[in-house]
C-alpha cells in the first residue's frame, strides 16, 4: 500500500507554533514516526507540506493512480476550501482528514469542515498520534478488502 500524507499551511512551523495547542514535535519528527510505523507494515509513504492551496489541489489530482489513499491535515484550509473538497471528490481516492488538536473543542469557526463530507473519516485531537491512527485505519481498511 502507498499513502500520500499532505500537510497544509503553517504546519511547517510545528515545534515552535503554539506548542500548547500543537505540541513540540516538528513536522520532520512526525514524518519520521509515520515512516517507522509504516515500514513495519510494508506501507510506502510520501510526505509533503505546502502553504499554497493550489499546490495541495494539484498534489491531490496527481495522486490518482499513484497512491492507494491520502492522509490530509489541510490545516486552516479544512474550514475554507471548496477547491480541496472538490479535488478529493473528483479524484475519488479514500482520504482521511486529520488534525493534531481537537477542532471541535476549539473556536466555532474550526467546528465546520468543508472536506469531512467527502472524506473516509476524520481523526482529530490525538496530537502526533492522529497521524499514526490514520495509518492504522488505512492498514485495517486495506486488510478488510
Ligand atoms: C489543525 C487545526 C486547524 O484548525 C488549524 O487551522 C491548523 C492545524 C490541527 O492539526 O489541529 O492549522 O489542522
Amino acid at each position: 500500500m502507498k499513502l500520500l500524507y499532505l500537510n497544509g499551511p503553517n504546519l511547517n512551523l510545528l515545534g515552535t507554533r503554539e506548542p500548547g495547542v500543537y505540541g513540540k514535535a516538528t513536522l520532520a519528527d512526525i514524518e519520521s514516526l509515520v515512516r517507522q510505523r509504516a515500514a513495519r507494515s510494508g506501507v510506502e509513504i510520501d510526505f509533503r507540506q505546502s502553504n499554497l492551496e493550489g499546490e495541495l489541489v494539484t498534489w491531490i489530482q496527481q495522486a490518482r493512480g499513484q497512491f492507494d489513499g491520502i492522509v490530509l491535515n489541510a490545516a486552516a484550509y479544512t474550514h475554507t476550501s471548496i477547491a480541496l473538497r472538490d479535488a478529493i471528490s473528483a479524484v475519488g481516492l479514500p482520504t482521511i482528514e486529520i488534525h493534531l488538536s481537537n477542532v471541535h473543542a476549539r473556536e466555532e469557526f474550526r467546528h465546520r469542515s468543508l472536506i469531512a463530507p467527502v472524506c473516509r473519516g476524520q481523526i482529530t485531537g490525538f496530537g502526533v498520534n492522529s497521524y499514526l491512527l490514520a495509518l492504522e485505519a488505512f492498514i485495517i481498511d486495506n486488510g478488510d478488502k
